[in-house]
């Protein structure tokens, strides 16, 4: 009878393993294949462009500084999230992101849409010190960033890289790049970076959107 092998395998824990893994790979496979059969379809909606040399600068800063430890860029379509963050985040939005940064860790507030909620000053006072403008605040500040000059030979190198990954910069683009980020700090590059976040490519009635949902809440 059937249930004789299945007896077999029970006892056997190294074929049951090794079984187990097959089929747990095969079920992985179904759900992920389609995911990369896909990807293509995900193209850049009007306004998202690839960032700008000072922007970019200040992407790769805060990577560097690993403030995606403490902050998402991810809005979920729920409701408690787009009344206090705005639309929902969609994965148009990320194309330009490589590697994304949405982030699953929320110390602080999701950033995806921050761009333009404060002024360039408030981003320097609380960059500096997140005291001086919100006194409750446990952020770390990165006082030396606004000593730090940026270096304009590694950003066009940065911008080639991308461009070889699909990203549309032109030549002109890359040789105007070192003029950008001159004598601009890392602070600078951080900031335009931050008061990017959202603005250059929130949904707009061009992009097909979808209802938010209440996510279960009572
Ligand atoms: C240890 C966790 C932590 C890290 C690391 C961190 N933050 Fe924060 N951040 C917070 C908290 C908590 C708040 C909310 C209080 C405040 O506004 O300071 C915050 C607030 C902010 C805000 C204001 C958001 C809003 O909508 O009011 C910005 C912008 C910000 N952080 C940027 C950054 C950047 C850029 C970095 C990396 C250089 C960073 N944070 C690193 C915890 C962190």
């Amino acid at each position: 009878m059937a249930y004789r092998h299945f007896e077999a395998i029970e006892k056997n824990a190294a074929l049951l393993g090794v079984l187990t893994a097959i089929m747990v790979s095969i079920g992985g496979l179904a759900e992920i294949t389609p995911l990369f059969m896909r990807a293509h379809e995900v193209s850049a909606p009007a306004g998202v462009k690839p960032y700008d040399p000072l922007r970019l600068a200040g992407r790769d800063i805060y990577v560097r500084e690993g403030c995606y430890l403490c902050h998402s860029q991810m809005i979920r379509a729920l409701r408690a999230e787009t009344q206090r963050y705005g639309h929902y985040s969609i994965a148009e939005e990320s194309v330009y992101d490589r590697p994304f940064q949405w982030g699953s860790k929320r110390t602080g507030p999701d950033l995806a849409r921050v761009g333009g909620k404060y002024s360039d000053q408030w981003h320097v006072l609380h960059m500096m010190n997140p005291r001086q403008v919100v006194p409750q605040s446990n952020m770390p500040g990165y006082p030396w960033l606004a000593k730090t000059t940026l270096d304009a030979s590694d950003i066009q190198a940065r911008m080639r890289g991308l461009r070889k990954l699909g990203d549309p910069y032109s030549d002109a683009d890359i040789a105007g790049a070192a003029d950008a980020v001159k004598d601009k700090t890392e602070l600078d590059a951080l900031v335009a970076y931050l008061q990017g976040l959202g603005i250059r490519n929130e949904p707009t009635a061009a992009v097909p959107s979808h209802p938010a949902t209440d996510g279960g809440a009572p």
